[in-house]
């Protein structure tokens, strides 16, 4: 099973999403062996989740706020998107981390109030080009993962990682697969101290229908979360389609 999650951050208005949803909703694609999400804008989220149901995509939040209701202008809860239809939510992704300043500890709380409402949290962690040139990466991954992980209840939970190295997001710089295995199967030995289960991680950063497959078929890699081609029809499909050869 192999996963693709498509996070189309903020590039698609309303139209442009709904647009786009339907283009893909008139393929035929692989259900048995593929995982697949979209993580739309908030303001197409309930059109697609209406679109997609009985299909076999899923849908999730781009974020989430940890508190269920009250006095938070402009917010949005975990609650809030799980009575709405949402399977999965992206948490500290690294947008969210170094544009809206998020700190390690915010992860934690939407991790826990993702669990806590049934939506299986993406939980991304990676290390900016500073840390990757002060020999600081496993510093920081561990510390992110140190921070959701230490003390949490996660039996019967389902979770995912996403690893994506910020120096690679939307830069067409992305990792190379092999620097990219290393780094996951490294991540899921740190996953093991503190879960016993079975936790897939992903790849994300400039991933491409050129490159997509020279990670697929990394040993640890368990998907791809994909951001800027995935808002592209031909080129996402094309990019489903090298995973479904494979
Ligand atoms: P990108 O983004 O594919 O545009 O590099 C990936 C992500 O941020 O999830």
């Amino acid at each position: 099973m192999k996963y693709i999650f498509a996070n189309w951050k903020m590039y698609l208005d309303f139209d442009e999403s709904n647009i786009l949803m339907n283009r893909l909703l008139q393929n035929d694609f692989d259900g048995d062996s593929l995982t697949m999400a979209i993580f739309p804008t908030t303001l197409a989220f309930t059109e697609i989740e209406k679109a997609t149901q009985d299909t076999l995509w899923n849908v999730g939040a781009q974020n989430v706020a940890w508190v269920e209701k009250g006095a938070y202008t402009g917010a949005i809860s975990a609650h809030m998107f799980a009575s709405a239809g949402a399977k999965y939510a992206l948490v500290g992704h690294s947008e969210r981390r170094y544009v809206f300043g998020e700190k390690d500890e915010d992860v934690r709380k939407k991790v826990e109030a993702c669990l806590e409402v049934g939506i299986t949290p993406v939980i991304c962690v990676g290390e900016t080009k500073e840390d990757y040139a002060d020999d600081k990466r496993q510093y920081r991954i561990k510390k992110q993962l140190l921070a959701v992980f230490d003390g949490l209840e996660t039996k019967g939970k389902e979770i995912v990682i996403a690893y994506e190295p910020v120096w690679a997001i939307g830069t067409g710089d992305a990792a190379t697969p092999a620097d990219a295995e290393d780094v996951i199967g490294w991540i899921k030995s740190e996953l093991e101290a503190f879960t016993k289960q079975e936790i897939p991680v992903l790849y994300g950063g400039s991933v491409d229908k050129k490159n997509v497959v020279s990670y697929i078929e990394q040993d640890s890699i368990d998907g791809v979360l994909v951001g800027h081609v995935s808002t592209q029809y031909d080129e996402f499909v094309d990019l489903i389609r090298e995973i479904e050869k494979q």
